[in-house]
């Protein structure tokens, strides 16, 4: 540990359970020295096991939808009043796609679903985003990051809808994170993450192949959730203050590879 969040203080979004990566990104931000309001939407705090994150991270919870911009605002407004002051870090850990979970294919998208998937999954980060910045409560070189994929900038089968949504993610942090730079310093990044065994990530067709897939054409091969939330703290931390309006790879160097030998190899061999 190396006390790189000492008296930092942070909201960490979608903890569901032991495998989500804000549980691993809420553990080492804790294990970093971080004070931590951890939040989901109610149902989500009644399933899932977020009691128990709170307890080893000395964190508080707080019910909110982050499609509701009321609940967004009195989210807010406790934190700052639990941390008596300015926030320092947020993390939108937020994915859901309705077309995905009814296995509705891209082609046939219905676009109720879509809406909902787009709100929540993209536009709940610009309102959070929106009540941050209009309420003045982000310290001055704060961070504020968002996990995406690689589907937003490339097409992949299975991930449907939720590839335009990410997208859109990542489009909404470079637009904040220009407004947020110039108002308080504040940085705002996307991290494009590996597949991920996740109750999400477990949501999306085909996810075992895409998993084992990106496993050998990543040079480093995926990374986890663990490696994942080790990136994320380095964006909370100072050390990484000159970087923002970024989609950043964290992927094994996946976005970067053409073809790899293993791949070339088993090819030859037919496979
Ligand atoms: N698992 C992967 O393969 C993978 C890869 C790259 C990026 N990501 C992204 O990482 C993020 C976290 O997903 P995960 O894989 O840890 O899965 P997860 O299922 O553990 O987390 C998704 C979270 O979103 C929350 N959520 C859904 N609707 C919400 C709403 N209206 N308001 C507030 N929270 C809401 C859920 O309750 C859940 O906690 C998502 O943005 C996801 O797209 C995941």
């Amino acid at each position: 540990m190396y006390g790189l969040l000492n008296n930092k203080k942070g909201i960490i979004f979608g903890a569901l359970n032991d495998r989500s990566i804000a549980w691993k990104v809420a553990q080492r931000a804790h294990e970093e020295g971080a004070s931590i309001v951890l939040t989901n939407t109610p149902v989500s705090l009644r399933l899932g096991q977020i009691q128990s994150l709170a307890e080893a991270c000395s964190a508080k919870v707080v019910a909110a939808d982050a499609t509701n911009m009321d609940d967004l605002a009195r989210l807010v407004d406790e934190s700052t009043e639990y941390f008596g002051g300015k926030i320092d870090f947020v993390l939108h850990s937020i994915g859901m796609s309705p077309n995905i979970r009814k296995s509705i294919p891209y082609e046939d998208t219905n676009y109720t679903f879509f809406q909902k998937t787009l709100d929540i999954s993209a536009i709940s980060f610009h309102k959070v985003m929106n009540v941050l910045y209009n309420r003045d409560v982000m310290a001055r070189g704060g961070s504020i990051v968002a996990l995406t994929y690689i589907a937003g900038e490339r097409a992949f089968p299975g991930y449907g809808d939720m590839a335009d949504a990410k997208a859109m993610l990542e489009s909404v942090a470079r637009n904040f994170g220009l407004k947020f730079a110039r108002k308080c310093g504040v940085r705002v990044n996307t991290v494009s993450q590996s597949p991920t065994l996740t109750t999400a990530g477990e949501g999306v067709a085909g996810m075992s192949e895409m998993y084992r897939y990106a496993d050998r054409f990543s040079p480093l091969g995926n990374a986890s959730a663990e490696d994942c939330a080790d990136y994320v703290v380095s964006l909370f931390s100072d050390l990484t203050r000159k970087v923002t309006m970024q989609n950043l790879y964290h992927d094994g160097g996946f976005s970067a590879t053409g073809l790899t030998e293993e791949v070339l190899e088993a090819f030859s061999r037919g496979v």
